[in-house]
């Protein structure tokens, strides 16, 4: 992918860097292309949830992808930062962009991609929000069965700007997100999707796989049905 240039601001304290960084995007400041927090106090996740950001022991970084306005498939872009994260700190990958790992016990969430389109003059800017668990030491209980950190894994965790770095670099190493098949083969060596449950509006199903176009292919009693990212929705409480 094209490189991410100009400057990233590091605010210690924010409530949501992806918030942050959109009100950049909407003045038009194309100077800042990031923005990296060490606590947010109202960190965002997929699909209206909340993400959590305990000071000094987390990732919380927006990037805006400028070189990517208007992408006609802005779906392939968080799949294709989210390979690069999973890459730079060696981690599996669930559809549509959830950074896992392989436990004992499971795959674990240890981190996930927020991406959203920013109106921005006549254009759609894509701000792509990473949040990676580096040092969390403890959980919340409701979280604690689906979510760990690198630290709680037994790796040794980067320093958030540490990992910043390596996933700056990182991006510039993935394939151009022009069709899914761009990236398949790089993801799929990480991939732990097929065989989860899934929840389909309330109903129990598998996912298979994954299609041409980046969707999930989920098997339910009714047959095969495709399911586009913004629906993802996996097992029902799954963060
Ligand atoms: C998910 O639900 O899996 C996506 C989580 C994305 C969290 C990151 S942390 C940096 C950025 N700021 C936010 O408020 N959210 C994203």
């Amino acid at each position: 992918m094209k490189p991410v240039e100009g400057k990233i601001l590091f605010v210690p304290e924010l409530e949501s860097s992806q918030d942050e960084l959109a009100s950049w995007v909407r003045e038009g400041n194309r100077s800042i292309v990031g923005v990296r927090a060490d606590f947010q106090s109202k960190g965002r996740g997929r699909l209206g949830r909340g993400w959590l950001t305990p000071p000094g022991e987390a990732l919380a970084l927006s990037l805006a992808l400028y070189p990517y306005a208007d992408w006609e498939q802005p779906q392939l872009l968080g799949m294709a930062v989210a390979l690069a994260v999973a890459e730079a700190l060696d981690l599996s990958l669930r559809w549509p962009n959830d950074l896992v790992l392989c436990l004992d016990e499971g795959a674990r969430k240890v981190g996930g991609i927020l991406s959203e389109m920013i109106p921005a003059g006549k254009s759609r800017i894509p701000v792509i929000g990473i949040g990676v668990n580096l040092a969390v030491a403890e959980f919340p209980s409701e979280l604690k069965a689906t979510a760990t950190s690198l630290l709680l894994a037994g790796r040794k965790p980067p320093t958030p700007e540490e990992a910043q770095e390596r996933i700056l670099d990182a991006i510039r190493e993935v394939p151009e997100p022009t069709a899914w098949s761009a990236l398949a083969g790089r993801w799929m060596a990480r991939d732990v999707t097929p065989g989860k449950p899934y929840l389909l509006d309330g109903r129990p199903g598998e996912a298979v796989g994954i299609n041409d176009e980046g969707h999930l292919i989920v098997r339910t009693e009714e047959g095969l049905t495709i399911v586009p990212s913004a629906e993802a929705w996996y097992g029902g409480s799954t963060p």
